[in-house]
């Protein structure tokens, strides 16, 4: 039984997924005195540890899902691989956000391109389809040098191959099995651009600033915020965020991915119906936060003002900066403390693996200028490369 929305606090909210989105998802639910489970087989994942409840059982597994749906009066998720058939089925007992439909056009490189550029009306790179062999010999000349990836299930860079003609295009869709793909042309990046979206169960939209972000292979290193793009670009990319989540008739927090090209033109890359690593950032420097968003937009509340209250530069950490060569070493967590302006975040990870995100700092700042000095003294003292 659906209760009637607005949820107020108190009301127990249901997290698809125990990681680190849904551990800052439960601590901000925590400020407001709603209570959180999390579903997530192994023991005492990140969101876990911040959660009233637990449930240890697989996804999609009937008696989890049954359990999380009953047991709570809203549910939202952390990951986007979600079934929509998972989201459908929660959807019987408790308010879910986001709904499967809009969910499952995320989950497919080459549903997303056609929604974004024919249901939303936003550009998006020159792309086709690929699913065969015939595809491969049909595929448009204009679009090489270009990227191969796959449609499905990639993620910080995973499932791409750079092909510059049609015979590596050939290699490549053998190398990646022959699974449905897409190809894009390879666009020159002036910059990489996020937008932070929310929208209500009654239509209200807010955008965060745009944050503007660095990627090292593959995996996203640093953002700024408010990205140094013109107050045009800026503007296009919230309004594109927007027609977006409009046209999905979306419940929550969404992020969208833009490239922003040479001639100032966006064209949208890719998009996630949950909060966003590019998005912590709006934790310590914005007067609501993305979790807070998503937060109000399960419950039926109202949105949450979204300016930005100070200039921010988030650094992610990966397990990598607890190694020296293949030795293990703790971090300089006092230096790093001691740097004005620096928030340190870590999710609770008992295991540093390379590449595995363990936590992120976010230096706020009178000025951009400001914080950027302070994320380069971090930077320096966690042996990063300097963020620029
Ligand atoms: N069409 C393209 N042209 C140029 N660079 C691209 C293109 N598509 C992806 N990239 C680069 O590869 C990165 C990862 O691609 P993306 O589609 O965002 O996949 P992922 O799901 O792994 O984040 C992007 O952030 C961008 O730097
Ligand atoms: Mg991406």
């Amino acid at each position: 039984m659906q209760k009637k929305l607005p949820l107020n606090p108190g009301e127990m909210l249901g997290m698809m997924g125990g990681g680190q989105l849904g551990r800052m998802f439960a601590i901000e639910a925590a400020y407001m005195g709603y209570h959180v489970t999390v579903l997530e087989p192994g023991e005492l994942p990140p969101a876990a540890e911040v959660s009233l409840k637990h449930i240890a059982e697989p996804y999609l597994s009937d008696t989890g899902l049954t359990r999380l749906a009953q047991e709570t009066s809203a549910v939202s998720t952390e990951f986007e691989n979600v079934p929509a058939e998972a989201l459908n089925r929660l959807a019987q007992d408790a308010f879910v956000a986001p709904p499967g439909s809009a969910v499952a056009v995320a989950q497919d490189r080459n549903d997303e391109k056609q929604f974004i550029e024919q249901q939303a009306h936003v550009p998006v790179a020159p792309h086709c389809h690929i699913r065969s062999v015939e595809d491969i010999e049909k595929a448009d000349e204009k679009l090489f040098p270009a990227i191969l990836k796959t449609a499905r299930l990639g993620y910080d860079g995973k499932g791409q191959v750079l092909v510059d003609n049609r015979q590596a295009l050939r290699e490549a869709f053998d190398e990646l099995k022959g699974v449905d793909c897409i190809l894009e042309k390879r666009l020159e990046l002036f910059k990489e651009v996020s937008v932070i979206v929310a929208r209500s169960h009654d239509g209200q939209t807010a955008t965060f600033p745009v944050c503007e972000n660095k990627h090292r292979n593959g995996i996203l290193a640093v953002t700024v915020m408010p990205a140094r793009v013109s107050d045009e670009v800026s503007a296009k990319a919230r309004q594109y965020a927007t027609q977006i989540v409009d046209a999905l008739h979306y419940v929550g927090v969404l992020c969208v991915e833009f490239f922003v090209l040479k001639d100032g033109s966006l064209v949208a890359n890719e998009m996630a119906p949950r909060p966003h690593n590019s998005g912590h950032a709006t934790i310590d420097a914005c007067w609501s936060n993305q979790f807070e968003q998503q937060l109000r937009c399960m419950t039926g509340q109202p949105l949450a003002d979204t300016t930005q209250h100070s200039p921010a530069v988030m650094l992610n950490l990966l397990g990598d900066i607890w190694f020296d060569g293949e030795n293990r070493r703790e971090p300089d967590w006092s230096a790093v403390l001691a740097v004005p302006g620096a928030k340190l975040h870590l999710y609770g990870k008992a295991q540093a693996r390379k590449a595995r995100k363990m936590g992120h700092i976010t230096c706020v700042g009178k000025t951009i200028e400001e914080a950027m000095q302070r994320a380069k003294a971090c930077a320096k003292i966690l042996d990063l490369p300097e963020p620029q």
